[in-house]
């Protein structure tokens, strides 16, 4: 007896494929089956009394200083010590629902719980609640997608305070992809040095010292993808804006 497959006409099973690529056009079947495994229910709370959606979080554990969410992005929150990884899920996007509002956050702090709960500001809080007077409920459901800014906004390195030639001290910001990995070159790109996360606030440092008041900065996104950042001042402080975000 053929099994039920092998009675399905291709034809029929090439229009199928075609139709549901055509619902999520820029992805493989792969990848959404993988955004399909990746769904979380949990617990959303709100935290910061009377904290306005920045104020919440600058300075907080993603070391994100004088930033302001890009267009597009509703609102912000904390993901759980548990799936912290130094800050690794950083300026990652979140689509969170709850009771058929869905809103995209980005991840700009860190709390406690477990690995499936939010913790948001007020701001975010109302906007997905509308507007409720509790602070918190279960059954949130979210998972990670890519952050919706507009094609034409750059990411941009931010070195931290206190940082110079003889301390690499960086944070990514305003990347549309959760980042990986990040690389230095002091020779305008013909050899490399890897800077990693240490410590816990997304922070990416390098051993040693460098020897030029200026370098390329290369990062490469969760999926692969690299941008370089030409010309980043190695001053405390100092924003650099790339000329690109990932593909
Ligand atoms: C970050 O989140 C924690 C935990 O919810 C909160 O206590 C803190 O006020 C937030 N903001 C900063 C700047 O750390």
């Amino acid at each position: 007896m053929p099994s039920l497959r092998s009675m399905i006409p291709l034809s029929a099973l090439a229009l199928a494929s075609v139709s549901s690529a055509a619902v999520l056009p820029d992805t493989t079947a792969d990848e959404r089956y993988l955004v399909r495994r990746a769904l979380n229910t949990g617990m959303g709370t709100r935290y910061g009394d009377d904290c306005t959606e920045e104020d919440c979080w600058q300075g907080g554990a993603c070391s994100f200083v004088d930033y302001t969410l890009p267009e597009g992005v509703d609102g912000s929150t904390c993901v759980s010590e548990d799936i912290w990884n130094q800050g690794a899920n950083c300026g990652g996007c979140i689509s969170v629902s709850y009771k058929g509002k869905k809103i995209t956050v980005m991840v700009t702090n860190m709390t406690g719980g477990d690995k499936n709960h939010l913790d948001m500001t007020p701001d975010t809080w109302s906007k997905l609640t509308n507007g409720m007077s509790g602070g918190g409920v279960d059954g949130i459901e979210w998972e990670f997608v890519q952050c919706p800014m507009p094609k034409t906004a750059p990411l941009q390195i931010h070195m931290h305070g206190g940082a110079s030639k003889y301390w690499f001290a960086a944070t990514v910001e305003n990347a549309n992809r959760r980042t990986d990995a990040m690389q230095v070159s002091a020779d305008q790109g013909s050899t490399w040095k890897k800077a990693t996360r240490t410590g816990k606030y997304n922070m990416f440092e390098l051993d040693g010292t460098l020897d030029t008041d200026s370098v390329w900065v290369k990062v490469t996104s969760h999926v692969g993808t690299d941008v370089v950042v030409k010309d980043v001042q190695l001053s405390s402080g100092k924003v650099t804006k790339g000329s690109d975000n990932y593909a």
